[in-house]
């Protein structure tokens, strides 16, 4: 069967529900997030809508890009530019009470999880990616390779290294597709992660 056709583009402010919609069903399966949000998925999908509609607007400096098929979204991926990725504690502070106010039993997972992850922040600038997901039951179909190959087309242009962080080992491949390389590797809430990095091509 044909692919219905999909549009790559920027996402726009009035569409953050359904990005927000995209990322916490798209991600709710995912290790860490199991490990984080305990076994319930229901839960964890309210969980993951608290902490991602926290993370987007507490942080406007975010560049975003969505998928759009059949005037639905169904691909999301946020990214914050060189020299933006470690928010502030105000910033901090408004995603960790969205968290409590839903689940606060599993803010010290979220804190033990986020301090990990900023100790392997590397030091000199890049661009850091994530997160990214596509709606649950459209994975598979090109939708993720789609908002990848926007993305690094973006950072070619702009000469920007790229890092990212994963929790899956298929990502990893996904990721290796586009060019990014496996930087480190660490254990989180008993998960192993893959931190990864992207240098751009040189023109
Ligand atoms: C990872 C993700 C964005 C990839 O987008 P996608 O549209 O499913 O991927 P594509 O169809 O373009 O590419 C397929 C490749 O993605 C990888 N992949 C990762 N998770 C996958 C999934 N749930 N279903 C299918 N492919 C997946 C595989 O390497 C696959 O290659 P293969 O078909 O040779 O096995 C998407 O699967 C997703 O949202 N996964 C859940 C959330 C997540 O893990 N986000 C990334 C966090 S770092």
């Amino acid at each position: 069967m044909a692919e219905l056709p999909l549009q790559v583009r920027d996402h726009d402010q009035t569409e953050m529900s359904a990005a927000v919609g995209v990322l916490a069903r798209g991600m709710r399966d995912n290790p860490g997030h199991i490990a984080a949000f305990g076994p319930d998925p229901d839960r964890r999908r309210s969980a993951l809508a608290a902490m991602f509609s926290a993370l987007l607007g507490a942080v406007p400096t975010l560049e975003r890009i969505c998928a759009e098929q059949e005037g639905d979204i169904v691909g999301f991926a946020a990214i914050a530019p060189p020299g933006t990725c470690r928010v502030s504690l105000v910033q901090k502070m408004k995603i960790a009470s969205s968290i409590a106010k839903v689940m606060p039993g599993a803010l010290p997972r979220v804190l033990s999880w986020q301090g990990i992850w900023a100790r392997h922040d590397p030091d000199e600038p890049h661009s850091h990616f994530g997160p990214i997901a596509v709606d649950a039951g459209r994975q598979g179909h090109g939708i993720g390779s789609r908002l990848m190959t926007e993305y690094t087309d973006r950072l070619d242009a702009a000469g920007h290294l790229a890092y990212l962080e994963t929790d899956k080992p298929e990502n990893v491949t996904f990721y290796q597709r586009f060019g990014f390389e496996i930087t480190g590797e660490a254990a989180v809430l008993g998960n192993p992660n893959w931190f990864m990095s992207r240098k751009p091509a040189t023109r």
